[in-house]
């Protein structure tokens, strides 16, 4: 990339069209690294994965290699994972308990779990030089913000900026709604995360994850098999239905284009986006019965419809992160080069709920985000086509014109026009969020 195209980003997005170049050069993608990712709030992960002092799980923010523990005094600290004597990551492992204290592994400098120095072995040898207790180089950096909402731990890399509930805005629902659905009012992760690798650029993930045409196209033959067999199953059963798990692939062929145009997409600042609608998860089961007993038990029946009520199919928390809440699923997107990105997916457990309703979201999470599922591969299928068809010389502009123009927009959300839920406005207000961050960092709204 010429620093002559870089310089000019406005050339590289219009309102309905983005030039290639955006998801497949190199220079671009650093600058996306410095303005974006190592700036905004980036989800590091839930506070229960480290629940005692000392634990520890590593993490990417950026390019930048974090490792997200638990303090002494309880709170969770994100720091480098970098030693200051001469640059060892601190912790080789991905996750892990490190005691009382970090220790480095090259010549033994030790640190307080906030990143604080704590020791450094022969110390004489330090007298008289700029290196000691007193010299905060010598202890691990932190980042520059850390705040944990409802047990969701984000950091940002940047000193300024709007603080992580102005960040979210309305895509706070997410956090909200996932944890409104546990009786106790709270989640916990399930160990351990699926990571998959794809072998495209991050920003094609986040915009598939609210292209409502898409599913019923990419993941068609899956959700026909699966309604075959949902019916063969439905007519030997005494209910004449099919266990819910098995409603969760059918509904990719039952669910027809005219259906998801039925939904809607509401495009927040910052680039953070809600598809609503949901594919029916309200059924009248007894599990769902029992859970619905056991909430109103903990609300009581007029705030239970409130909470169950919620209609939110996903939550976008730009640029790096895709909630399904009703499901308590979430992708976290860590890009790792242009053409590299690791996504990793976690799902909760509801605090109070019956075990049957976390079964319900586990086989979400097996049947359609795991690797292990057709859905997922036929996505990244798509995703690494898309890669490479972008690298070539076919053609310059990637088109984001579903229903342009037909956006209703009104004191900065755009929501997509009535029954136009399968429009691009949510990859135009993406592209319109990245812009801005490009030229301007997070004060962009
Ligand atoms: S690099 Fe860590 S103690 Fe030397
Ligand atoms: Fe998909």
């Amino acid at each position: 990339m010429h620093t002559e195209r870089i310089k000019d980003l406005s050339k590289l997005v219009e309102p309905d069209r983005v030039r290639k170049e955006v998801y497949t050069d190199a220079e671009i993608f650093e600058r996306e690294m410095a303005r974006i990712h190592e700036t905004v709030w980036i989800y590091c992960g839930h506070e229960t994965q480290v629940p005692k002092a000392g634990d520890y799980y590593t993490v990417q923010i950026g390019r930048q290699p974090m490792i997200m523990v638990r303090g002494s005094n309880g709170k969770v600290n994100v720091l480098y994972n970098r030693c200051p004597h001469r640059g060892n990551m601190i912790c080789g492992d991905r996750k892990g308990s490190t005691g009382e204290f970090f220790r480095c592994s090259y010549h033994a400098w030790t640190f307080h779990l906030d990143g604080k120095l704590k020791n450094i072995p022969m110390k004489s040898a330090y007298e008289g030089t700029r290196y000691g207790r007193n010299n905060p180089d010598c202890s691990m950096k932190k980042a520059a913000r850390v705040e944990n909402y409802r047990g969701f731990v984000f950091a940002s890399l940047a000193e300024d900026g709007p603080t992580l509930k102005e960040f979210l805005g309305k895509a706070i629902v997410a956090f909200d709604d996932m944890c409104d659905r546990a009786p106790e009012g709270e989640v916990e992760v399930v160990p351990n995360c699926f990571r998959v690798i794809q072998h495209s650029n991050w920003k094609l993930f986040l915009e598939n994850q609210l292209d409502a045409l898409h599913p019923s196209v990419v993941h068609q033959s899956t959700g026909r098999a699966a309604h075959e067999v949902e019916k063969m199953i439905a007519k030997k059963t005494k209910s004449g239905e099919a266990p819910l798990a098995y409603h969760m692939l059918s509904a990719f062929a039952t669910v027809t284009i005219d259906k998801w145009d039925n939904f809607q997409t509401i495009n927040y600042p910052y680039g953070h986006c809600i598809l609503t609608g949901y594919m029916g998860l309200r059924p009248q089961d007894p599990d769902t019965l029992a859970y619905d007993k056991v909430m109103i038990k903990a609300y009581g029946k007029k705030r239970f419809e409130e909470i169950v009520g919620v209609n939110i199919h996903h939550v976008l928390v730009y640029p790096g992160l895709s909630v399904q809440s009703p499901l308590q699923q979430l992708r976290a997107v860590r890009p790792l080069g242009v053409d590299r990105t690791l996504t990793e997916i976690w799902h909760f457990r509801l605090k109070g709920a019956p075990e049957a309703i976390y079964r319900r979201s586990l086989a979400y999470y097996n049947l359609v985000n795991s690797p292990a599922t057709l859905i997922n591969a036929d996505d990244l299928e798509n995703f690494w086509k898309c890669h490479q068809g972008l690298a070539s010389d076919g053609g310059d502009w990637v088109s984001l014109a579903r229903h342009h123009g037909r956006d209703i927009e009104k004191d900065g959300v755009v929501e997509s026009g009535p029954r136009m839920g399968t429009s691009e406005a949510p990859m135009r207000n993406q592209m319109k969020a990245w812009a801005k961050y490009m030229k301007e960092g997070t004060r962009t709204t």
